[in-house]
C-alpha cells in the first residue's frame, strides 16, 4: 500500500476515486466545494434536486463530473457540522468505502483528513482512515470454491491536508494504520477458518510461520508430554476427550532490548463444544471462534513485527479443543494445576480459565511488566455489555485504565468490571481449592476471580471478548477485535505514539 498527502486541489487528482463530504445545512466539505467549483456547481445543483444526503453515512458515488479528473466522486453525508468527531470520521469513512466496494477502484483520495475532526490529530485521521479501510475491504472467500468474489484491489490512498505540517503525521498514522490491519486481517482470518482446519496444530503451524525469517521473533511449541512435565494438569484435562492434541505456543519478540517484556496470553479453544457437559445444537457452530483471543494476541503480535516496535513482547497460546469422549473429563473431577492449587470441574464447559491458569502460572519465568489474558471466555460477558465494550477486569487501577483509554483512542472500547473478594467466595468448593464455575451471577466476575487466584504479585488484567470477537448473523464472522486495542496499548507503551 502506497500513500501520498496532498494540499492541492482534489478536481486536479486523476484517482479512481475521490472522497467528499457535506454537512447538514448543505454545507460543504473544503473538498467538496472546491469539486463543486471545478465542475460549475454540480454538487450544489444536485442538492437542490434531493439526490445529495448530509445524514451521516448515506453516499451518491458520480461519475464524469465535468472539470474533475478523478473517475468517480463519493460524496459522503457528514451530518452536523458541531457533531463531526473521531467517531463520526470513522463511520464516514467507512460508508464512502463501503459503497465503492464493488469498483475497480484502486487508487483514492480522502480529501475528509483536511476538515476540522473534533478530537481527532492528523495522525489519528492517517491511521483511521487506513484501519477503516482495511476493516471494510476484507474478504474471507479461501473456503469458497469457483469464482472468488472480487475485492477492490486498493493500492493507493492519498489524503488532503490543510496544513502541510500535518503531512508526515498524517503518513506515520497511515504506516501504523497499516501494520494494524495486517494483524486484525490474520485474526479474522484464523477466526473464520472451520474447526476442522484452524485445530491447536494449524494454531501452532501460524505462529511458527510468523517467526520464520523474523530475526526479532522466535516461536516454540510445546506438545503434550512437555506440558505434562511441567504440571500442567488444569490445561490437560480440557483435551481429554479430544484425538486432536494439544499444542502450547511460545512467542517472543525481541525490539525493547533488556526491558521487561509485556505478555499477552490467549484463549485458543479451536472448538468448544461444552465437553461432558456439552452445549446445546443450535448455534454451536459459532463456537470455533472459541479461539478469538489466540488470534488476537497472535494477530497484535504481527502487528508488532509489521512495525518494528522497540518493544519486548510475549505471546502465550493454550491451543486445545473441547469434545467430549470415554476418556473426557466429568463433572466431579478434580486436577492439580500447574500452580499447585486443585481445582474441582463442576461444569466442563467452563474450560476457558482451565486452560488459561496454567498459561498465567507458566509466563510468571518471563518476569513480564504487565500481563494480559485474552480470552472469549463467557456469555455472561455478552449478557453485561453486549457487543460493544469488551469486559475488563484487573487488581490494578494503573493497568486497567492504561487498557481502557488505549481501547477508546482506538475505537475498540472496553469497560472496566469490578473485581472484589465477595465474587471470588462463589467459587468455593468442598472437595479442592476451589471449583471452576461460581453460578450463574456475575459469571464475567468470578470467571475474572478465578484467574485473578494464580496472577498473584503480577501486574494482570483479564480481557472478556466473548461479546466482541465476532458477529452472528447475516453478518457472521470475525472482528479482529481487540487488536487494535492491544496495539493502541503497546504503541502508547513503547512511545511510538506522537
Ligand atoms: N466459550 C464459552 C463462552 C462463550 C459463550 C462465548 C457464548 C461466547 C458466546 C465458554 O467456554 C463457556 O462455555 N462458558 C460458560 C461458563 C459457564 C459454564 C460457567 C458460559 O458462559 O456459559
Ligand atoms: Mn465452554
Ligand atoms: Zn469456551
Amino acid at each position: 500500500m502506497d500513500y501520498f498527502t496532498t494540499t492541492s486541489n482534489a478536481s486536479r487528482r486523476a484517482v479512481d476515486c475521490v472522497i467528499v463530504g457535506i454537512y447538514d445545512r448543505n454545507k460543504l466539505s473544503s473538498g467538496a466545494s472546491e469539486i463543486d467549483t471545478a465542475s460549475s456547481g454540480e454538487l450544489k445543483r444536485l442538492i437542490k434536486t434531493g439526490d445529495l444526503s448530509s445524514a451521516l453515512g448515506r453516499c451518491t458515488t458520480l461519475t464524469n463530473v465535468g472539470g474533475v479528473r478523478a473517475k468517480r466522486v463519493t460524496v459522503v453525508g457528514l451530518g452536523k457540522i458541531s457533531k463531526f468527531d473521531a467517531r463520526a470520521f470513522r463511520t464516514a469513512v467507512a460508508a464512502a468505502i463501503q459503497s465503492i466496494a464493488s469498483t475497480r477502484s484502486s487508487q483514492i483520495l480522502n480529501t475528509l483528513t483536511a476538515e476540522k475532526v473534533k478530537g481527532a490529530s492528523a495522525y489519528y485521521l492517517g491511521r483511521h482512515t487506513v484501519q477503516v479501510a482495511g476493516d471494510v475491504l476484507y474478504r474471507f472467500t479461501q473456503m469458497k470454491s469457483g469464482k472468488k468474489q472480487a475485492v477492490m484491489p486498493l493500492k493507493k490512498i492519498g489524503f488532503s491536508v490543510a496544513d502541510r505540517g500535518d503531512a508526515a503525521k498524517l503518513k506515520r498514522g497511515a504506516e501504523h494504520g497499516r501494520g494494524i490491519v495486517e494483524g486484525m486481517s490474520l485474526a479474522k482470518d484464523l477466526g473464520n477458518l472451520p474447526p476442522n482446519i484452524c485445530t491447536p496444530s494449524y494454531l501452532a503451524r501460524t505462529a511458527q510461520k510468523l517467526a520464520s525469517g523474523n530475526g526479532k521473533l522466535t516461536t516454540r511449541i510445546l506438545n503434550e508430554t512437555d506440558m505434562k512435565r511441567l504440571g500442567m494438569h488444569s490445561l490437560l484435562s480440557v483435551t481429554a476427550g479430544t484425538a486432536e492434541p494439544a499444542k502450547f505456543i511460545i512467542m517472543q519478540y525481541k525490539g525493547g532490548g533488556s526491558d521487561k517484556p509485556v505478555v499477552l496470553v490467549g484463549k485458543g479453544v479451536t472448538f468448544d463444544s461444552g465437553g461432558i457437559s456439552l452445549k446445546p445444537g443450535p448455534g454451536m457452530d459459532e463456537m470455533k471462534f472459541d479461539m478469538c483471543g489466540a488470534a488476537g494476541v497472535i494477530g497484535t503480535m504481527a502487528t508488532v513485527a509489521a512495525l518494528k516496535l522497540p518493544i519486548n513482547v510475549n505471546v502465550i497460546v493454550p491451543a486445545v479443543e473441547n469434545l467430549p469422549g470415554s476418556k473426557a473429563t466429568v463433572p466431579g473431577d478434580i486436577f492439580k494445576s500447574m500452580s499447585g492449587k486443585t481445582i474441582e470441574i463442576l461444569n466442563t464447559d467452563a474450560e476457558g480459565r482451565l486452560i488459561l491458569c496454567d498459561a498465567l502460572t507458566y509466563a510468571r519465568r518471563f518476569k513480564p511488566d504487565a500481563i494480559i489474558d485474552v480470552a472469549t471466555l463467557t456469555g455472561a460477558c455478552v449478557i453485561a455489555l453486549g457487543h460493544h465494550h469488551t469486559g475488563v477486569m484487573s487488581y490494578s487501577d494503573g493497568l486497567a485504565n492504561e487498557i481502557v483509554a488505549a481501547g477508546a483512542s482506538a475505537d475498540d472500547r472496553g469497560w472496566r468490571l469490578p473485581l472484589t473478594e465477595d465474587y471470588a467466595r462463589q467459587l468455593k468448593s468442598n472437595f479442592a481449592d476451589f471449583a471452576n464455575v461460581g453460578g450463574r451471577d456475575g459469571g464475567a466476575i468470578t470467571a475474572g476471580c478465578f484467574l485473578g487466584k494464580f496472577t498473584e504479585g503480577l501486574n494482570w488484567a483479564h480481557l472478556d471478548i466473548a461479546g466482541t470477537a465476532w458477529n452472528s448473523g447475516a453478518k457472521k464472522g470475525a472482528t479482529g477485535r481487540p487488536v487494535p486495542m492491544l496495539s493502541e496499548f503497546l504503541l502508547a507503551r513503547c512511545g511510538a505514539l506522537p
